[in-house]
């Protein structure tokens, strides 16, 4: 996961043009760990005028954007038949992410609001339609990025292995493989707290 830093300058002391860093995927890499040959930065202006956001669309500042596994299938340029097709070439890549609402043009949004996207792109701001917004309460107690892992897709899925698929009894033993890695630490702790002895492998040993 990554922490995005604040803005980059507004043209004009008025102004409500933002500069907004993006990755766009230039090229696929069908194979391998794609380089700065497949995925560019490239910084574009986004007007957050109320005329320039769309009836119903919301402005965003990204805070944290979550780099999932599940990605990397989505930039070999072969769609393989699962549910997620290729990123469009010198597009935005998306990502789950959390934002800020700073321009609301939807009733349902209001500035300042906390929400969880699904289909956010990777970026630092973003005109977003409602779509797959959800608001959280970041009074709640938990910590921004926990929405993005612990309460998002690696611990959903680690859920899903533990306590739909395997549901393993108090006192039986559990193997994790990539017990360091995003999903295998929510597997191993979900074991543990239904009694369960837990034995996890990883790569290396700093990772354990
Ligand atoms: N993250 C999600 O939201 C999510 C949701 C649904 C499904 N999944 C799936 O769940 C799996 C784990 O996801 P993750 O988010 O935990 O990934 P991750 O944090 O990137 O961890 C992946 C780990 O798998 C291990 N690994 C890689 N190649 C391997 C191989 N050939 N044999 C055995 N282990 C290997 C490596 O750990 P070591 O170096 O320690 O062995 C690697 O760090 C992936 O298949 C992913 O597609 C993930």
């Amino acid at each position: 996961m990554t922490g995005l830093e604040g803005v980059g300058g507004c043209s004009g002391e008025n102004s409500t043009v933002v500069e907004s860093r993006e990755w766009v995927m230039s090229a696929y890499a069908a194979e391998g760990v794609p380089t700065s040959d497949h995925l560019k930065l490239r910084t574009t202006k986004l007007s957050l005028d109320a005329n320039s956001i769309p009836d119903g669309h919301v402005a965003v500042e990204l805070l944290w954007i979550s780099v999932d596994p599940y990605l990397r299938t989505r930039m070999t340029g072969h769609d393989d038949g699962l549910y997620f097709s290729q990123f469009a070439l010198n597009e935005v890549i998306t990502a789950f992410g959390v934002g800020r609402v700073i321009q609301s043009k939807n009733g349902k949004f209001s500035t300042g609001d906390i929400v969880v996207n699904p289909f956010f792109p990777f970026a630092e701001y973003c005109i977003a339609p409602p779509t797959f917004l959800r608001v959280i309460d970041p009074t709640a107690g938990i910590e921004l990025p926990a929405y993005l892992s612990s309460l998002g897709v690696p611990g959903f899925a680690a859920w899903v292995g533990i306590e739909v698929l395997g549901n393993p009894k108090p006192g039986s033993n559990v193997f994790i493989s990539a017990a360091a890695g995003g999903v295998g630490i929510f597997a191993g702790q979900l074991a543990k707290l239904k009694g369960c002895r837990v034995v996890g492998s990883t790569g290396t040993d700093e990772k354990v």
